[in-house]
């Protein structure tokens, strides 16, 4: 093999991310990670993910961890690779969307903590929304990978909106914003291998930035959609070790590396050693094995083959139905959601999009269309989480948001124009309680949980206890 041909594919380790995020609802501690977390980082991965998306609200809620040491003690062993974070734009790790000062606040601490790489993106693909968190991580110097989030019009890559020019003008975009890398983001596995051949191929030839796929396994096809991104090209790809790989998690590591040993895409990768972190990963996942959810055999979701409605979300919507005690409804919901989104101009089914379309899919089957309205969908009308895919009808626009507190008026401007700075106001509330900005930025992300663990965590502290008995 002549040595202009080899290309070497470059992993990225998910698994102290969103590998127990998908398969052990985000709990897996600290103290399970730091004995391989050295030799993990031996293996040559391009990056490990180690905090972001659900980690920081899962540490504090059930783990009683501060979040914000994570990465400063995987620091001490994970010397050479780059450490990432999943990072929901102007939501950062959070819910809603928070003030700029909150955001630069934010992003300046993660890199202070030890966050190398940053994969920004937005649940609308609008990135008005990354403009600021862009704007800190670039000043820091540190690396962003802009981030398009994986969504279909139809069954597959084509149709009116989420089409090839939609992903190229997309990535465009973000190469504009400098990102250093630009990810796909395939969160509910909807991306089958040919598209992605397609795909990449594409994205190849418009942009000149690292390309990068992180996709899951839901619907069974993670795996060779990987391959196919492989072969057109991809340059890094996500998995994660086998025990936290494949379900709703990332394809896996191990027989990928296989696959391309011997090939102009070898990773490089020591198979042995992958083999051997399995085997540590096995002796501890026991004590996690009750979050499994494991009530079917198949350990693949037909479901999003069928109608693109992620397991996550279908699991949300069956609870809602069951508390309304209208379970028998579920297939009439599968139908509106369809509805549901596609009049909301087709956002990217993902948080916080998948709970505000599937919540209202639910009420539209229930109560008639659009007669009961929940607040979340007049705000995404309103445009509060910014620009959608597609417009949405003129005449459906006035009635969702006829009389709405907040305004009647769709708004055009980049939503955290709107929002008035948070930091000091929330520094005179918390009072005595927050020690330090981690504290603070906690308390403004998640007010009643962090507000319980800050309480425990300064237990003996009488000034910190007048401090939140006073409010
Ligand atoms: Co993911």
């Amino acid at each position: 093999m002549k040595d202009s041909m080899i290309h070497p594919v470059r992993i990225q380790d998910n698994t102290f991310r969103d590998g127990h995020q998908s398969i052990h609802a985000t709990r897996m501690k600290t103290e399970d990670m730091i004995p391989i977390a050295e030799e993990m980082d031996d293996c040559g991965f391009w990056a490990m993910e180690v905090w972001g998306g659900a980690t920081f609200d899962a540490m504090h809620r059930f783990l009683e961890e501060d979040p914000w040491r994570r990465p400063g003690i995987l620091k001490k062993y994970i010397r050479k690779t780059p450490m990432s974070m999943l990072l929901r734009g102007q939501n950062l790790v959070g819910y809603r969307h928070y003030a700029d000062d909150v955001v630069r606040a934010f992003v300046d601490r993660a890199c202070e903590i030890g966050i190398d790489i940053f994969r920004c993106f937005d649940a609308l693909n609008d990135f008005r929304n990354l403009e600021t968190c862009v704007e800190r991580i670039k000043a820091n110097g540190k690396h962003v990978e802009g981030t398009v989030c994986y969504s279909l019009t139809e069954g597959h890559l084509g149709g009116e909106i989420y089409n090839l020019d939609f992903y190229v003008k997309k990535a465009g975009e973000l190469e504009q914003m400098g990102a250093d890398t630009l990810c796909i983001k395939d969160m509910a596995g909807l991306l089958s291998p040919y598209d992605a051949f397609n795909l990449f191929t594409e994205l190849k030839k418009a942009v000149r930035v690292p390309l990068h796929l992180h996709t899951h396994y839901t619907s069974g096809m993670g795996s060779m959609t990987c391959l196919k991104a492989v072969e057109a090209g991809v340059d890094i790809i996500d998995t994660c070790l086998s025990p936290y790989a494949l379900r709703t998690s990332m394809p896996a590591c191990e027989p990928i590396v296989a696959a391309l040993q011997g090939s102009e895409r070898d990773s490089g990768i020591n198979l042995n050693k992958l083999l051997e972190m399995s085997e540590h990963l096995e002796k501890i996942a026991p004590k996690y094995q009750h979050l499994l959810a494991d009530q079917r055999l198949s350990i693949i979701d037909n479901g999003v083959l069928a109608h693109q409605i992620p397991g996550g979300m279908i699991s949300n919507l069956t609870s809602q139905l069951k508390e309304m005690k209208a379970l028998d409804r579920l297939e009439e919901i599968y139908k509106e959601v369809v509805r549901t989104r596609k009049d909301m101009g087709y956002p990217p089914l993902v948080t916080p999009s998948s709970q505000i379309i599937g919540s209202q899919a639910v009420l539209n089957v229930l109560f008639g269309r659009y007669v009961r309205i929940s607040n979340q969908l007049k705000d995404l009308v309103l445009g509060l989480y910014g620009k959608t895919p597609a417009p949405i009808d003129p005449g459906l626009t006035a009635r969702i948001l006829k009389n709405y507190k907040r305004g009647q008026t769709p708004i055009t401007a980049r939503p955290a124009d709107l929002l008035p700075p948070e930091m000091e106001k929330a520094r005179e509330t918390i009072g005595h309680l927050a020690r330090n900005e981690e504290d603070l930025l906690g308390w403004i992300l998640f007010p009643q949980t962090m507000e319980k663990y800050l309480l425990a965590k300064y237990e003996n502290d009488a000034p910190a206890r007048a401090a939140a008995a006073g409010r």
